[in-house]
This record gives C-alpha cells, structure tokens and sequence, in this order.
C-alpha cells in the first residue's frame, strides 16, 4: 500500500459504501494510520491509497502514541453551519498549500470497524480535517474547493505533479487505467456488496 498523488485515478474516484468489515479491512486501516503517520498527516482517505470505498482515518497529533485514532466509514455530513477559510494541504498533493472556506461546524455520523455508530458535532481543525477527507470519497480535491485566484496560483504546481505522473506511468511504476478499474471492482466485489 503507498499513497498515491494527484492526478491518480482514484483520487477522482466516487467510492462506495462499506457493506462488510472483516480481519484484512482492519489490517488495511491500521496500514493507513501507517502511511499517515510517516507523512505526517493529519488524516486519510482510502481513496488516497488507491482504495475505492468509503473510509477514512484521522488522528490530529499526527503521531502513533498522541491523540486520538478515528476511523469513519461511511460517512455522512449534516448540519453545517457558519463558514471559515483556512489553510490547507493534502498527502496526495505534497507540498502544495492553500486557502479553503468551509462551514465552520458540521454534523458526522459514521461507523467504526466494530460497527459502533459515532454521531459527532465538529468544530474546529477536526470539522476541516473531516469535510476534507469526506471530499475525497466524492473523488474531491481541496484545490477544487479554492477561489478562481488560488486555483490559478496552483494552476503550475497541478501541472507539474502531471508531468511527473505521466513519466512515472511511462516507466510502469503506475498502473494503467484499466488495471486501476479492475482493481476497484476487485475491492468493492469484496467490501461494497450483499
Ligand atoms: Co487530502
């Protein structure tokens, strides 16, 4: 498992529900706190590790034996109220930083791997960090969500992350589109059905 980068296909990927969790979800969940905590991130989403269902990590000490490990799945958002810009980064787009306005507070209701529903009122950096990574089940990027001027001040660094896509899928080092297509089906054959 490794965090994929933008212009990835399934970072542009709608995922689908989580219908079953089992020993190996689990495993793959403690494997994106991993991943997380090496790039020392806030938050994850599985569609960063090329995982096309609706689940997401976040832990905002960013480090294994702080804070608070959550996991979501299934996610929904409710209740937003108020508005706030602040900045953002994504793991997925490393290096690159912008401004963001997202409602200040907002309603999750979600499930944890033992299928406990959680019903949080968000404030603060865990309300942004959320409405975040729930974009990124969407197939979202933050630098969706930024004004005309941002996205035209990250227009170059977009650029770049493609160039360097496309010369690393030249290589092989990235699958094609149909594996990535036959990957997802795979994943949600296994987690998204019955
Ligand atoms: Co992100």
């Amino acid at each position: 498992m490794q965090i994929v980068h933008y212009p990835h296909p399934t970072l542009r990927h709608k995922s689908s529900p989580v219908r079953r969790v089992d020993r190996q979800l689990a495993d793959l969940v403690r494997e994106m706190f991993e991943l997380m905590y090496a790039a020392n991130g806030v938050g994850l989403a599985a569609n960063q590790v090329a995982l096309p269902l609706r689940l997401f990590v976040v832990n905002l000490a960013a480090k294994p034996d702080e804070g608070q490990e959550l996991v979501f799945i299934n996610p929904v958002l409710t209740r937003p109220k108020g508005s706030e810009e602040s900045e953002e980064g994504c793991l997925s787009l490393p290096g690159l930083y912008g401004n963001v306005v997202r409602p200040k507070q907002v309603q999750v209701q979600a499930f944890d791997l033992r299928g406990s529903e959680l019903n949080l009122a968000l404030t603060g950096l865990l309300a942004r960090v959320v409405q975040h990574e729930c974009d990124h089940l969407d197939g979202v990027l933050f630098t969706d969500r930024m004004s005309p001027t941002g996205q035209l001040n990250v227009k170059p660094a977009l650029d770049e992350f493609e160039t360097v896509f496309q010369s690393q899928r030249e290589v092989g080092e990235i699958e094609s589109d149909e594996q990535i297509l036959a990957d997802h089906k795979r994943w949600q054959e296994r987690y998204c059905e019955g």
